[in-house]
């Protein structure tokens, strides 16, 4: 349910155009438009947030040409840009499928 006091951002993941409500973290950002992935490690495997304190490193994303942030310890901002490099990974043929062989 939309609260009609809140305030509203807008900012770019991968390209794609998403409105999420103020105190909104990063991480929270990918989940609800359907990110599959904060990157991707060097084997190929996607990789996404799953300590959500910052002990990961798992939720790493490039913001704002800033590589390397992590998405569960940022708020989101107006106009914010989000780079998952999910289109590089695609391109490449990267796996899809979370495996538990992955060295990072
Ligand atoms: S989810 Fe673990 S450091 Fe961000």
């Amino acid at each position: 349910m939309a609260d009609a006091d809140a305030t509203y951002l807008h900012l770019t993941i991968d390209g794609r155009s998403v409105e999420v409500e103020g105190g909104t973290i990063v991480a929270a950002a990918l989940a609800m438009a359907g990110a599959g992935r904060t990157r991707t490690s060097v084997s190929g495997e996607p990789r996404a947030a799953l300590c959500g304190m910052g002990i990961c490193q798992e939720c790493r994303v490039t913001i704002d040409g800033r590589a390397h942030v992590l998405a569960c310890q940022t708020l989101c901002r107006e106009g914010q840009m989000v780079c998952t490099g999910a289109a590089a990974a695609n391109a490449t043929g990267a796996t899809s499928t979370p495996t538990t062989t992955d060295k990072r």
